[in-house]
């Protein structure tokens, strides 16, 4: 075979392991392989507690416009649910009574209410599901925005905002406030990032980040508790490395996370627990993974 023919081969290869296994994608359209279980909470035991679950999230949810430096994700909200992520993360800027969501100074045409509408529709339809909100005031008026999620979400029914982690069985068809700092309303929450570990400019490093936020996770005793956040994404912007853009590494990480996580699943005794891992463009494959070790 001549070089052109291996060259074919290698890219036939390429294209059929891409087909086989969906594990970053940028496609803004879904496509949901007809058997794949959007449901996948409805087999976890009620008595599950949220912070032992290990779940698939999202970090800045809806960072769909602004391009490659502000984007984080491809998939509308809706389209995140029907995929499995359980787990999202708005950054929200307060104007008049509403909640613009934005990324840095991006705004995403998004407001938090309509995202709320959005995931109270999911969990009507799919009421075994639980979805777990993260508000975070960026840029300024910041204290302007606790009361104005409280006002939308503490008597609202279909919201848990105690600080106690609830079971699954409690939270089934609700959605569950995560807090930190700003927001004190919901399940208390522990970040593993420490301060920049977001900014990234070396791929092999943030791997070895990676590893060490699981690895604490899955076996120490941050989860009494606190539901444990991680994650899997990250930027080289912030030090002007615009080839390392949240994207340029979700295409070399996501790969390399679902290997890792491949080889963390068939760890039994004890089994271990990742908590919430929070993604920027994940495939399906990567979040049926995570799914995986409930
Ligand atoms: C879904 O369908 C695909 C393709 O037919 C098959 O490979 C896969 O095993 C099915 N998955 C489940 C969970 O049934
Ligand atoms: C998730 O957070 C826990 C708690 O600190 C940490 O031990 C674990 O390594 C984190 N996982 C990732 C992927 O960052
Ligand atoms: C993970 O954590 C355990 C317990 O703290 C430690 O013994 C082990 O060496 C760690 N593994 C890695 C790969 O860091
Ligand atoms: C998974 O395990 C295999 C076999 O032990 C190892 O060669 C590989 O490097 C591991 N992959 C990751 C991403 O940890």
């Amino acid at each position: 075979m001549g070089v052109p023919g291996k060259i074919l081969c290698v890219l036939m290869l390429l294209l059929h392991s891409s087909i086989q296994q969906q594990v970053f994608n940028d496609e803004e359209t879904l496509h949901l392989p007809a058997n794949y279980t959007i449901s996948w909470m409805e087999t976890l035991d009620d008595q599950k507690l949220i912070s032992d679950i290990t779940l698939p999230g999202t970090h800045e949810s809806l960072a769909l416009h602004g391009g490659f430096i502000a984007e984080c994700q491809a998939w509308s909200l809706e389209d995140q649910l029907k995929a499995g992520i359980r787990f999202f993360d708005f950054r929200v800027v307060p104007l008049g009574k509403k909640l613009l969501i934005m990324h840095g100074p991006v705004y995403q045409s998004a407001t938090l209410k309509n995202a709320l509408k959005t995931i109270k529709t999911f969990l009507s339809k799919y009421k075994s599901e639980t979805v777990l909100v993260r508000v975070k005031p960026v840029l300024f008026l910041k204290n302007k925005v606790p009361l104005l999620v409280e006002n939308m979400a503490k008597n609202d029914p279909d919201c848990w905002t105690e600080e106690t982690i609830p079971n699954i069985g409690q939270v089934r068809g609700k959605i569950v406030f995560v807090q930190k700092n700003a927001v004190r309303l919901g399940i208390r929450l522990y970040e593993t990032d420490r301060h920049n570990d977001y900014i990234v400019t070396n791929v092999e490093k943030k791997i070895i980040i990676i590893i060490n936020h699981l690895n604490d996770t899955a076996y120490e005793q941050y989860r009494a508790g606190w539901v444990v956040l991680n994650y899997s994404s990250g930027t080289g912007i912030p030090r002007l490395s615009l080839t390392i853009n949240p994207k340029s590494l979700a295409k070399q990480i996501n790969p390399w996370l679902y290997k890792h996580l491949n080889n963390e699943s068939k760890k039994t005794n004890p089994k271990p627990c990742f908590g919430v891992i929070a993604m920027d463009f994940p495939g399906l494959d990567l979040i049926k993974k995570v799914t995986e070790f409930n």
